[in-house]
């Protein structure tokens, strides 16, 4: 017997940093306030030509290097992004065309900072079903084009970024044992992009406003709290695992304040979740992928750990997943 599992994870984030106090130059805020409120540090900003399929395919190509993997032999690539280049063509058909993988299916899948587990969900039932033997799976996001950078109430958040796995075959007990992929799109208004709809067959350029990010934060903070550690719960006993069995939880990196309140009540203590939040800030979909990687790079997750991944995001969409390393 076998199971479907992550067998290698890839990474790529801008070389560019924005700190706390750089951001003190740009908008009333204070890195005490950022700090104490959030948890962030500093963030990675994409350059003009990093677009999000360019990190996407550079954190695709170490996962297949980290795999001993050809692109060749790809038969399925999904990235989560909520950021794409443009509309169409998709990131997934991008990364496709940059690592060659000539051979595999590619499609984007939109379900914001929980669109790297929603993949992962998807592309094991592909696996199980016996449609495709292996899959890439990447999030990308570049928020830095969806930020307003002068509402101060969201442009100190976000970062860019990108993180890949592989998925494939593992021994019976190890690979991913449980799943969970939920969505209340009753609460679509706490966060959304807002943009101007053009005027149908409208011909003149009128001004519109840019595609801006907005947020109802302590809403969200809240709904964030109940559905991670529902998450984390829901997948546990899926999975038969006792909540102190659990040896590294990796959850989205949203709020350090969130992680920390998930923690509390899921019963974890703190020190097991794994947080990187103060190096990139909410880098969306690609969040659980970058902390991913470097708790393995870390050493903090290892051969036979429990591990939880687990996220919530705009939509609102949660997702949770317990991976027996
Ligand atoms: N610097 C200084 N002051 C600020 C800033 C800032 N950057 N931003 C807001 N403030 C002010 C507010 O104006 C307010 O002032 P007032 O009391 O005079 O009105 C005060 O700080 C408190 O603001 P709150 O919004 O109440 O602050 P809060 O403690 O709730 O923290 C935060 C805000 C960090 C956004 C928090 O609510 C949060 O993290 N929420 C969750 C957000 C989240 O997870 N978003 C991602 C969703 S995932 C996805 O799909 C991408």
């Amino acid at each position: 017997m076998k199971n479907v599992g992550i067998l290698s994870v890839g990474h790529c984030v801008p070389k560019r940093k924005l700190t706390n106090l750089q951001l003190e130059k740009m908008v009333e805020t204070s890195d005490d306030w950022i700090t104490t409120r959030t948890g962030i540090k500093e963030r990675r900003i994409a350059g003009q030509d990093e677009t999000t399929s360019l990190l996407a395919t550079k954190a695709g190509r170490e996962a297949l290097k980290n795999a001993g993997m050809d692109a060749e032999e790809v038969e399925l690539i999904i990235v989560a992004t909520t950021s794409p280049d443009s509309n169409f063509p998709s990131v997934a058909c991008r990364v496709q065309k940059a690592v060659g993988a000539r051979k595999a299916a590619a499609f984007d899948v939109s379900a914001a900072c929980s669109g790297y587990l929603y993949a992962i969900t998807t592309a094991k039932q592909y696996l199980l079903s016996g449609m495709f033997k292996n899959a890439l799976i990447i999030a990308a996001d570049k928020f830095s084009n969806l930020v307003d950078w002068n509402d101060r109430s969201t442009c100190v958040l976000f970062g860019d970024g990108a993180g890949a796995c592989v998925l494939g075959w593992k021994r019976d007990g190890h690979g991913i044992l449980a799943d969970y992929i939920h969505a209340e799109g009753k609460h679509a208004g706490m966060m959304y992009v807002d943009h101007d709809e053009p005027v149908p067959l409208d011909q003149t350029h009128a001004k519109m406003r840019k595609p801006h990010i907005i947020m109802h934060g302590q809403e969200l903070f809240k709904c964030a709290v109940t559905s991670m550690a529902d998450g984390v719960a829901i997948v546990a006993k899926e999975a038969g695992v006792k909540i102190d069995e659990i040896d590294c939880v990796v959850p989205h990196q949203a709020n350090d304040r969130i992680i920390s309140a998930v923690a509390k009540k899921a019963g974890i203590p703190k020190e097991k979740f794994f947080v990187n939040i103060q190096k990139y800030g909410n880098t969306s979909a690609a969040a659980i992928s970058i902390a991913l990687y470097e708790a393995v790079q870390e050493g903090r997750i290892k051969n036979g750990s429990n591990v939880v991944l687990v996220t919530f995001g705009a939509g609102l969409v949660s997702a949770a997943n317990l991976v027996r390393w």
